[in-house]
């Protein structure tokens, strides 16, 4: 995702710097090439060395280091990076930057830089509460800056509170929504996945496979291009999406509940879910007991949600999803028509690679005038790169030929 970006890393001294060589491994292993600016309090809490060998690249720490005899450091660095990160940023830079104060090297930089900055602030719960530094955030905020918001948690104070360093995932996945096109900006969708789970006493129930890893993808890439994003989850151990609404679910009947009060302004709607087709007729209040003889399950059908929403007058752009195990573009095909959908996406789910709980996918998109497109291995954050374009594809070629 990252391949070919210059980040510029901006290490502050706060006890949460170690995790910003996590940040750096996650960067560099994305495919970036990153230099590190280190503030002189942050090489009290971790070695330069340490940054330097994970990054490949000299650490700056003073204000005049040269890279090259005829470039000054900060201006070569500044004018090459496509994003600086300042993580954690202390409350001391954070001021120092709102109010123009650019007496080291890490705040000279963000003066001299045109490129987006990310603050990702660590600092003690009463620091970080204090109207000081929520008045420079603000006014840094105004002027173009972003930021994370720290997590709760219990920091190396010993307090328990907001202050802690954002997760390193949603520092990743605000990176790359930085660098990302806003090409879906003004897209409303809604987006659901993973399994559902239909109980068939207090201790079981029928479920299936799903992940939820297409879904949950999908939905973070679609946010990071700027879509509104509503994220209808069955139960997975998928992580929380940054920035995403989710509404979390069990039941087919729940899922489609949920989907129909989430519909409002919907332009899109991406039927990720491997939704159960038929749930238990009853459902026992207590655990039902091992008894001599057969036992015989009876089950009645669950509402098609992809269908009923196919049917609807004011129907949204409709993309479905077709695992299937033979006859892959026969049957998506047949679904295409049977649920009235613009656009399905195939896999064969027992190829190798492809389908459940694995972290990669093979697909084929199929449109509703039969066209089909063949996509290689990639991983899921890749396919749901190519899902979103074959749908912004199609909707502008829909839009020239003026349906
Ligand atoms: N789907 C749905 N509601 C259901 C079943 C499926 O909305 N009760 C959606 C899925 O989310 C997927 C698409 O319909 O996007 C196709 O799902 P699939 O299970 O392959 O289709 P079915 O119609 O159930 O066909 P079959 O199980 O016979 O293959």
């Amino acid at each position: 995702m990252l391949q070919g970006k210059e980040i510029l890393l901006g290490v502050t001294g706060g006890i949460a710097a170690y995790k910003s060589v996590l940040l750096l491994r996650e960067l560099t292993k994305e495919g970036a090439n990153v230099n590190v600016i280190m503030t002189k309090s942050a090489t009290n809490f971790v070695g330069p060395l340490t940054f330097q060998t994970l990054s490949g690249n000299p650490v700056t720490t003073e204000i005049f280091t040269l890279f090259a005899s005829s470039e000054i450091g900060h201006v070569a660095l500044a004018s090459r990076a496509d994003l600086l990160v300042i993580a954690p940023a202390t409350a001391n830079i954070i001021g120092k930057i709102a109010n123009g104060i650019a007496d080291d090297f890490l705040s000279t930089m963000v003066m001299a830089t045109t490129v987006p900055v990310l603050f990702a602030p660590a600092m003690n719960t009463n620091m970080w509460a204090s109207p000081v530094v929520q008045r420079n955030i603000s006014s840094l905020k105004t002027m173009g800056y972003n930021f994370m918001e720290p997590a709760e948690g219990e920091l190396a104070c010993g307090v328990t509170g907001r202050g802690k360093l954002a997760d390193i995932d949603a520092i990743m996945d605000e990176v790359k929504a930085l660098l990302s096109p806003d090409d879906l900006k003004g897209e409303k969708i809604l987006i659901s996945a993973g399994p559902t789970e239909e109980a068939i006493d207090p201790a079981r129930c029928l479920t299936n496979r799903s992940s939820g890893k297409m879904g949950y993808n999908l939905a973070a890439v679609a946010r990071r291009r700027g879509a509104e994003v509503t994220l209808v989850s069955g139960p997975t151990a998928e992580l929380e999406a940054w920035g995403i609404k989710v509404v979390k679910v069990k039941t087919a009947v729940e899922m489609a509940n949920a989907i129909d009060a989430n519909l409002d302004g919907v332009t899109t709607v991406i039927m990720a879910a491997a939704v159960a087709d038929f749930r238990p007729a009853r459902q026992a209040a207590e655990k039902i007991k091992r008894e001599a003889g057969d036992y015989c399950l009876e089950l009645e059908p669950n509402p098609d949600i992809l269908a009923g929403l196919g049917r609807r007058p004011d129907k949204p752009f409709l993309v479905g999803f077709a695992a299937e195990t033979s006859k892959l573009l026969e049957h998506a095909g047949e679904k295409i028509q049977r649920k009235n959908l613009d656009m399905i996406v195939a896999n064969d789910v027992t190829a190798p690679g492809a389908g459940f709980s694995v972290d990669t996918n093979i697909i084929k998109i199929i449109d509703r005038d039969g066209q089909t497109t063949d996509f290689p291995l990639m991983s899921k954050e890749k396919v749901a790169g190519a899902i979103l374009d074959h749908i912004l594809a199609l909707k502008q070629k829909r839009r020239r030929q003026g349906q």
